[in-house]
């Protein structure tokens, strides 16, 4: 049975779009088929695993908008041998204005995906920093979510209103949806402040951490900067090594 898990936080810049390239990556390397699909117009997953934007002229959107089937818009990555993209460019903003006023308007991804789901032991979903129309599609096409806190001061502000919008998923539009569990990123294990929201975050979601947390590791922010997931850049990074073992915890 494919296995769909979305990234979501509204909050911006926790480390969504570096945990859906990273632990992708780690799930294809492990033999498992597995779909990235880029669910942010600002495409940071795109460009992160080396597309160039400007050299292809298929995307999501026009998935979505029904243009073209998945399997003509897809990708292989050049680095993981597995690991498939289904890419993202900025018009895919135009998407959340094209589909106000339509019907069934949170399930368009789910039905996309339909007949290329089945191709995948794995599919993880990159969500935008909001609660739009991209990541009720994205929740709804889910089996589960995975909760990405950076290890901050302010990181479970906003986690009630993320919580309510999974409830109301769940109530409406995906029964099944489960939260696969909340993971503690850019972690420093030498300030007392980390150990803090590790602590915090499991007392209100008991048994729910992962027990992997992804460090702060130079070379995870260096990656992107080379189209590559951390495997194919720094594959002896802390990094590198946080993400297989993340990728362990939820196989
Ligand atoms: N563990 C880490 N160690 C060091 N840098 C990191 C780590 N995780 C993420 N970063 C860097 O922090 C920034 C934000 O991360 P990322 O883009 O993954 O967050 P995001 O939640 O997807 O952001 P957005 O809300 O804009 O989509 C990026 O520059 C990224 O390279
Ligand atoms: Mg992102």
């Amino acid at each position: 049975m494919t296995q769909i898990i979305c990234i979501a936080n509204q909050k911006g810049g926790v480390g969504k779009t570096t945990t859906a390239i990273n632990l992708a990556a780690a799930i294809a390397a492990s033999s498992k088929k597995t779909l990235l699909i880029d669910c942010d117009p600002q495409a940071n997953a795109t460009t992160g695993v080396g597309i160039d934007k400007n050299s292809i002229d298929k995307t999501l959107y026009h998935g979505l908008i029904g243009e073209y089937y998945a399997s003509e818009i897809l990708i292989e990555n050049e680095d993981i041998k597995g690991l498939n993209i289904l890419p993202s460019r900025v018009e895919l903003i135009g998407f959340e204005i094209e589909m106000m006023d339509s019907v069934n308007r949170e399930k368009i991804l789910k039905e996309f995906i339909s007949d290329i789901k089945n191709d995948y032991d794995y599919i993880i979903l990159d969500c935008p920093p909001s609660l739009s129309i991209l990541t009720l599609n994205a929740m709804t096409a889910a089996d589960s979510v995975i909760i990405p806190l950076q290890s901050e001061f302010y990181a479970l502000e906003g986690l009630g209103q993320l919580l309510q919008t999974i409830k109301r998923v769940k109530k409406s539009l995906n029964p099944e949806l489960k939260i696969a569990g909340i993971l503690l990123t850019m972690f420093d294990k030498r300030t007392r402040l980390s150990h803090q929201v590790a602590e915090n975050a499991e007392k209100y979601f008991k048994g729910q951490v992962f027990k992997t947390k992804i460090p702060r590791n130079v070379r995870l922010g260096e990656a992107p900067s080379f189209g590559k997931p951390i495997f194919a850049y720094a594959p002896s990074s802390s990094g590198a090594k946080s993400y297989l073992s993340l990728a362990k915890e939820i196989i």
